[in-house]
């Protein structure tokens, strides 16, 4: 083979990606939090999981008492972890979130002595007694009334951004296709890796389809099926380059944003989902709704109407100080 081919091949082409995608799976693999041996930000990661998983059985309109008794388990074990380790773990957001959706399960279980004596069991009696005294507004769950969503068109991103939140049970009201299009097309506006525009939507409209799709997907298992779900993916055959092969997800994942907001701006519910599936699944899913190989899933969104009292998860979040590292501050 040509020197000048060969270069091309190795940089260019299919080992470039291999390898690539050898690096990441490098670095990814010491990384992540696979368990609570790893480090303080892994153990963090893990209980704000488990306590998410609290905050969604508290946001069920079917509440169910006693739920939840394995994340009770994990977020046992984290939290002492947690504790452990982080000498000022008190006045962490990943810990007062917890604790306030632990105060809040806590509440709601009054006179339930089964469900409490295993939260007793599980948690030191000084930590649920914190619990008990917290306030909801860091963890737990949080309501509001439809009401609140019919000014939306004249609201300020500010207001529309801090006032969205994921909603996985929906009204009975259908959704069809032309009520989402004004979202649609104001996130046509989203910006892309030189304007290239990888992302494709499927909308699904069809009851029995969404339930296939969601039993595959697994992440949104208790809820009624939503009236819709949108699936975007992203379309490789834009991308010219190896370095460029994750650039669909962020392109994919700037979509959703925008689609999340503009469907807010419009007073549609939403609620994205991951497509972070093993390989079965995904084939499934590909089989369920043709995607062809040349597209990567990147979200779903399940999609409705509010119902009229809404319930969601409170997922506090850090401060932006918390997440900001300033490289090259300027000094006076
Ligand atoms: C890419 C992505 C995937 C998500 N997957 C799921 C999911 O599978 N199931 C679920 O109930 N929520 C899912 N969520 C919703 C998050 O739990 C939610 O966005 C987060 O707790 C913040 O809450 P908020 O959207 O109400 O602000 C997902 C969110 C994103 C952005």
């Amino acid at each position: 083979m040509p020197v000048v081919a060969f270069a091309k091949c190795i940089f260019n082409g299919y080992p470039s990606l291999i390898m690539a995608s050898l690096r990441e799976a490098r670095r990814f693999n010491k990384a992540y939090a696979k368990d609570t041996s790893k480090g303080l930000k892994q153990i963090e990661s893990r209980m704000m999981y488990f306590t998410h998983q609290i905050e969604k059985g508290l946001s069920h309109q079917n509440f169910r008492y006693g739920f939840g008794k394995r994340p009770l388990q994990y977020l046992a074990k984290t939290i002492h972890a947690y504790c452990q380790l982080n000498p000022e773990y008190a006045d962490s957001m990943p810990y007062t979130s917890a604790l306030a959706a632990l105060g809040e399960y806590l509440r709601r279980h009054e006179g339930h002595g089964e469900s409490l004596a295993y939260v007793h069991s599980l948690f030191p009696a000084g930590l649920l007694e914190r619990a008990e005294s917290t306030s909801g507004s860091e963890g737990g769950s949080l309501q509001f009334d439809s009401s609140s969503k019919r000014h939306n068109q004249t609201r300020t991103y500010r207001e529309l951004a801090e006032e969205r939140h994921s909603i996985r049970e929906f009204s009975d009201e259908t959704v069809t296709y032309e009520q989402l299009k004004p979202a649609l097309e104001m996130a046509m506006r989203t910006p892309s890796v030189c304007n290239r525009q990888p992302t494709r939507v499927r909308v699904i409209l069809d009851n029995n389809t969404i339930s296939k799709a969601l039993a595959i997907q697994g992440g949104f298992r208790g809820y009624p099926t939503p009236p819709a779900l949108i699936l975007l993916t992203s379309d490789n055959r834009v991308f010219m380059a190896p370095q460029e092969h994750n650039e669909g997800y962020t392109d994919g994942g700037l979509f959703g944003m925008s689609l999340l907001l503009a469907l807010e701006e419009q007073g549609i519910a939403a609620c994205p989902l991951n497509t972070m599936l093993r390989n079965g699944p995904e084939h499934a899913t590909r089989r369920l709704l043709s995607i062809p190989d040349n597209e990567n899933l990147v979200m779903y969104i399940a999609v409705g109407h509010f119902p009229s009292e809404c319930t969601t998860c409170v997922s506090h979040r850090f401060h932006a100080d918390d997440i900001v590292t300033v490289v090259g501050e300027t000094k006076d």
